[in-house]
């Protein structure tokens, strides 16, 4: 097997507006509201820590800095708790190596392409993930995880994808697909954003979850803008089929698009359904709220 430059570095786009969810995103970023009592930011970086990355690249913009304050020390909670002798535990997912989080800024959310295109000084001429963390993924082992290990193998190019019905994926990225390698891995032929129901050319999206070469970086360089007059990283990365291996692995494990207010709430109530320490709580809540 021939072994393959490892994933050590991961983007987190972060700068988009979530004007979704306005009001309540006008002074927090989307990316901290919680699901249950964890942040969206803080399930996508223990994804990637879990996969083995090991440096966390935040693209922000204006209004974001509390995305950083949240993975740094509090002192002042902390001496409060520790004097008070509350179990500090839950706090470790927000500890980080010191130097291990770097933040750039997008000073104008432009698109994804955009976005991504901003790191790149970070980045480097390595091979490196993408996050969306208004995707959320939750699978054993994390669909990140999967997709290093889908890597290890083919190396290249790899997006995670999922199927949706069909009259759902002109909101997404939609690939084409080529050969089919194994049961979860399949080769990508070609990509389309947002495409007419009619156009598509299948119905498995993109879900937030990328492994790209350092070559992106260059093709977003002249990217032009795309559907929704934003910078697509998905019209960067179809000009890179055909010249680099490109190959979706299909995730095994469940995602919520808490970009969305209904997706948002499923992923609440999922995840709080499948708490020890609550689920059987919820399950009663949610039978006498629907018996109204
Ligand atoms: P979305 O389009 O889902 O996020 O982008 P948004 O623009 O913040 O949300 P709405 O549509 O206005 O509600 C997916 C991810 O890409 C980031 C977002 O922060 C989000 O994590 N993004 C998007 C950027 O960092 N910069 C951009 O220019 C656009």
């Amino acid at each position: 097997m021939t072994t393959h430059k490892p994933i050590k570095k991961a983007v987190f786009p972060v700068a988009g507006l979530g004007t979704r969810f306005l009001p309540a995103t006008k002074a927090i970023p989307k990316e901290l509201l919680p699901i249950v009592d964890r942040p969206l930011i803080q399930y996508a970086v223990d994804e990637a820590r879990e996969a083995g990355i090991e440096q966390i690249i935040f693209v922000t913009g204006r209004g974001k800095t509390a995305i950083v304050e949240h993975f740094d020390v509090a002192y002042e909670l902390e001496s409060t708790m520790s004097e008070r002798g509350k179990d500090m535990s839950v706090l470790d997912p927000t500890r980080a190596t010191p130097g291990d989080i770097i933040t750039v800024r997008q000073q104008v959310p432009l698109g994804l392409g955009h976005a991504i295109w901003c790191a790149r000084a970070i980045v480097g001429d390595e091979p490196f993930a993408i996050l969306l963390p208004d995707e959320l993924m939750i699978g054993e082992p994390g669909c990140m995880k999967q997709m290093v290990e889908a890597y290890n193998e083919v190396g290249g190019n790899l997006i995670s994808v999922l199927e949706v019905p069909e009259d759902e994926v002109s909101s997404y990225g939609v690939i084409a697909t080529g050969a089919q390698v194994s049961d979860t891995l399949t080769e990508v032929t070609g990509l389309v954003e947002k495409p007419k129901r009619e156009d598509a050319p299948s119905n498995k999206i993109i879900s937030g979850r990328y492994i790209l070469q350092p070559e992106v970086m260059r093709v977003l360089e002249d990217q032009e803008k795309g559907a929704g007059g934003e910078i697509q990283l998905t019209d960067a990365m179809a000009r890179m089929i055909g010249n680099q291996p490109f190959h979706a692995v299909t995730f095994a494990g469940n995602r919520y698009d808490c970009g969305s207010k209904t997706g948002f709430v499923e992923a609440t109530l999922a995840l709080a359904l499948e708490r020890e320490d609550m689920g059987a709580e919820v399950r009663a809540i949610a039978e006498r709220l629907l018996a109204r």
